[in-house]
């Protein structure tokens, strides 16, 4: 696999964690922890850049007061995921994240699928609209796309800050990944020459995210469920010990 460490060696690659998974398991029981608030807040403390979350029109996770206290209380930048739904776009212009980033959203989907459906001179009037009322706000804008050169055209053509590539296609191939890491390469290369800022994400976990990460066009990765999911279970150890002390407290005469 062709990794160009050396070419991004001591570049700043900025790391925003997506803490949606965190309201995934709180709302499995409609209680108040997790809390993504407090999640936020120790991934900051080890050193996160920023926080992403995703408002989905469904809400099976973050739900809008979520939004509103990550809002109030991330210290490094919030990072809004968001369709076109317009009572979601309002709540955008009015809590003003320093970053929205548009995505494709689906119901039945387990998670996001795919990248924005763009095509050069056939914007969608929707999310036109959304963009325009955004950059109103003065959020920095982003477009979750596929590594893809003529949707990359179109991004530029919509004049947001920023694309992320989509690295699903390329984590589902990953270890036998080399022409989905290729299209990533060439796509954050064009990305750049037509002077937009590039990120990427989705399905990035310890073991795929190194040839991602020597990409030295890419300035930001957004990663979610791998961090999460490892949270779980190097944490679960120490979970067990504090549930002993509670009960055993309640054994003493
Ligand atoms: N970027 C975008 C646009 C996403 O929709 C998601 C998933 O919500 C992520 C990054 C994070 O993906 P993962 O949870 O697989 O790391």
């Amino acid at each position: 696999m062709n990794v160009s460490a050396s070419k991004s060696a001591h570049k700043p690659m900025r790391l925003y964690i997506n803490v949606d998974h965190v309201a995934t398991v709180r709302q499995a029981r409609r209680t108040d922890e997790p809390d993504p608030v407090e999640a936020a807040r120790l991934c900051e403390a080890a050193g996160a850049d920023g926080i992403t979350i995703h408002l989905r029109e469904d809400r099976r996770h973050i739900q809008d007061d979520d939004v509103r206290r990550l809002a109030r209380s991330v210290t490094t930048v919030l990072n809004l995921e968001l369709a076109t739904a317009p009572d979601i776009v309002a709540l955008a212009s009015e809590l003003r994240p320093h970053q929205a980033t548009f995505v494709p959203e689906r119901r039945q989907e387990i998670t996001t699928e795919g990248g924005l459906a763009l095509e050069l001179g056939r914007g969608d009037p929707k999310l036109t609209k959304a963009i325009a009322r955004l950059r109103d706000a003065g959020i920095r804008l982003s477009l979750f796309v596929d590594p893809d050169a003529r949707v990359l055209d179109a991004a530029a053509e919509l004049g947001v800050d920023a694309v992320e590539l989509h690295t699903g296609t390329f984590a589902n191939a990953f270890p036998d990944a080399d022409e989905a890491l290729e299209r990533l390469q060439r796509a954050a290369r064009y990305a750049r020459e037509l002077g937009l800022a590039v990120h990427a994400g989705h399905g990035l976990t310890y073991r795929n995210v190194r040839p991602v990460a020597a990409i030295p066009e890419i300035e930001e990765l957004n990663i979610g469920h791998s961090i999460v999911s490892r949270a779980i279970t190097t944490g679960i150890g120490r979970a067990v010990e504090d549930m002993r002390v509670a009960i055993r407290a309640a054994r003493v005469d």
